[in-house]
């Protein structure tokens, strides 16, 4: 089954084919980054109008590197939700228009579900023993989740304030390090100091799973504001800071979570599974094998949209014509696959 994947969400145009026998046969990515740089943050009409602008060359580049045409899909995937209403309704008008002028289905797909299974992209499909414990880290959510089948999550605890990738984004701007900011403060904390300064574990202090990120970009701020003046050191050490607390808190949560289901495997997915601190302290703390994508496919893409699409086509999954879009929409509303 050859699936066209359509992402996007938020701030990125991901477009992807994947063949259900043969893996995924090629991908293209458009970052809207320097559109929204001058802002601060992610301009939702303006990420509407750009996706606009990409989402068909970007499948003509997808289908031409592929060798396909539009007459070889078998089906197009997009992204229903959680995103920005607008974002959203671009990649699914545009989805679900071509499919009917083709005669194929379009399903829309869960993007916190497409995160989840992206590290299944590029492995067999039993790499994953049932059930298993996700942390999904990305700029709009922080989820504990018990996945006791797919498509069947249980939410462990989550974020009661700010995404843990949010934290990063904020904390990088105060330091004047622009968005995104996860790889920005990554880099910083590199030439950082891990002595000087010593943040918060917020919520690891008392029982439970839930995270509370906005009080470590508040605790970034005041130490901030403690220094007379921002030097390039000053900036790395309260980037090495901000980025131990943090991943130390996701550490100690999931190996909580490990401890509570007894689960064998963490799979670590969205933006912030990119973080290389992170991988590599889950994987010296957990006793669980700790499972993650390929970087590529760790932030937002097309391929995790087509992946999770052909699963769910696979399983049966189908929707009507209508044009219906998520914004909000818990992973515990959907069916099993
Ligand atoms: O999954 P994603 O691409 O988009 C959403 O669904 O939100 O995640 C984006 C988030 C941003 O907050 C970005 O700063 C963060 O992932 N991120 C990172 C890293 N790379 C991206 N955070 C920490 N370390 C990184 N290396
Ligand atoms: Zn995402």
């Amino acid at each position: 089954m050859l699936i066209l994947g359509i992402e996007s969400s938020c701030d990125e145009t991901g477009v992807a084919l994947y063949d259900s026998e043969h893996g995924l046969l090629s991908q293209a990515l458009h970052s809207q980054v320097s559109l929204h740089a001058d802002y601060g943050g992610v301009v939702p009409e303006l990420a509407s109008r750009d996706h606009v602008r990409k989402i068909s060359p970007l499948t003509h580049r997808v289908l031409q590197e592929a060798d396909k045409t539009l007459d070889d899909l078998d089906g197009i995937a997009y992204t229903a939700g959680p995103g920005l209403m607008g974002a959203l309704l671009v990649g699914a008008s545009f989805a679900k228009s071509l499919a009917w002028s083709l005669g194929i289905p379009a399903l829309g797909v869960h993007h916190m579900e497409a995160h989840l299974l992206a590290p299944l992209i590029d492995r067999q499909s039993d790499a994953l023993a049932l059930p298993f414990v996700a942390l999904l880290v990305s700029g709009g959510h922080t989820q504990l989740v018990h996945v006791r089948a797919f498509g069947d999550y249980d939410i462990l605890g989550e974020s009661v304030d700010d995404a843990a990738g949010e934290a990063f984004d904020k904390t990088a701007k105060l330091l004047g390090l622009g968005y995104p900011g996860g790889p920005k403060i990554a880099a910083q904390a590199e030439q950082g100091d891990p002595t000087r300064f010593r943040f918060p574990r917020p919520m690891t202090d008392r029982p439970g799973l839930d995270f509370s990120f906005s009080g470590l970009k508040t605790y970034a701020l005041n130490t901030v504001q403690s220094l007379d003046t921002l030097s390039e050191q000053d900036i790395a050490d309260v980037s090495v800071a901000f980025e131990i607390a943090a991943v130390d808190t996701l550490v100690i949560k999931c190996r909580r979570a490990i401890e509570q289901t007894g689960a064998r495997q963490l799979v670590i997915a969205g933006g912030v599974s990119a973080n290389t601190r992170l991988r590599a302290e889950l994987t010296d703390n957990l006793t669980a094998e700790i499972v993650y994508a390929p970087l590529a496919l760790c932030t937002d893409n097309g391929a995790m949209i087509a992946y999770a699409g052909a699963l769910r086509m696979l399983g049966g999954a189908e929707e009507n014509l209508s044009i219906e879009t998520r914004p909000r929409w818990p992973m515990t509303e959907l069916p099993p696959i």
